[in-house]
């Protein structure tokens, strides 16, 4: 279960309000930290993982955004990587709300398994969603979010995937994922916006996020 939000920083005994924002230097460590994941694992796959560092704080928040979480039976989370969507998922978890993710990237999962320990990970594709979601006992998903790099992968396997997240989403729930503001007029990213057209009967665009490397844009679907 993955209730628990991560600890947040104290400041013990600090007698003034500090000149820095509280969890600036833990922020930055845990960026250049993630950045020792991330980089080997681009470098070993570029395909799968099709970017070149974490989202910002800023853009998984607004991946959250049409989601209530707090009200979620079971949320889950496809390709994390280092956590940076994760960390805001589950300070928006429900007491009773189940949370897991999928990952293919064996160094990344080893990385969240070590710095969220109580996060369920799992070492596999999202084409093998539905396994999961049974095996969660809870009967179907009520919000995914999606860091998966769409623009890069192969057409197949992006539409198994599309087929996973539509087939085990409850009526009403919500789906989320973003576009490289970039490459979403792409042939690849055309064809991405067709296929979520297809499948889901409503699909907002968010506005760009700017905060992020390189700026981007949320797509919010409703199944
Ligand atoms: C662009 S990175 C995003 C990481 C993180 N969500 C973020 O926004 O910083 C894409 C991640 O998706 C993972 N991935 C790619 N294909 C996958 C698949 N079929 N199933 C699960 N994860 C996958 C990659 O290993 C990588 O960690």
């Amino acid at each position: 279960m993955a209730s628990t939000p991560e600890q947040r920083e104290v400041l013990p005994g600090s007698p003034s309000p500090p000149t820095r924002p509280p969890g600036l230097w833990r922020r930055w460590g845990r960026a250049f930290r993630d950045q020792t994941v991330f980089l080997p694992a681009l470098w070993r796959s570029p395909q799968t993982v099709g970017a070149v560092c974490p989202s910002s704080r800023a853009l998984a928040r607004a991946m959250l955004t049409g989601h209530n979480l707090r009200q979620a039976g079971l949320v889950v989370e496809l390709g994390p990587g280092t956590g940076a969507f994760t960390r805001v998922i589950l300070e928006a978890l429900g007491p009773t709300t189940r949370f897991f993710a999928l990952e293919v990237d064996a160094g990344a999962v080893r990385h969240l398994h070590r710095v969220l320990p109580h996060v369920e990970v799992f070492h596999d594709s999202a084409e093998r969603l539905d396994e999961y979601v049974v095996r969660s006992g809870r009967p179907q998903v009520d919000a995914i979010v999606s860091g998966l790099p769409w623009a890069v992968l192969p057409e197949d396997l992006q539409r198994r995937i599309m087929t996973q997240v539509a087939g085990c989403l409850r009526p009403g729930g919500g789906f989320s994922t973003f576009a490289y503001q970039h490459a979403r007029h792409s042939t690849a990213g055309r064809r991405y916006w067709r296929l979520l057209s297809t499948l889901f009967a409503q699909v907002t665009v968010s506005p760009t996020v700017w905060w992020n490397l390189p700026p981007a844009v949320v797509y919010h679907g409703v199944k």
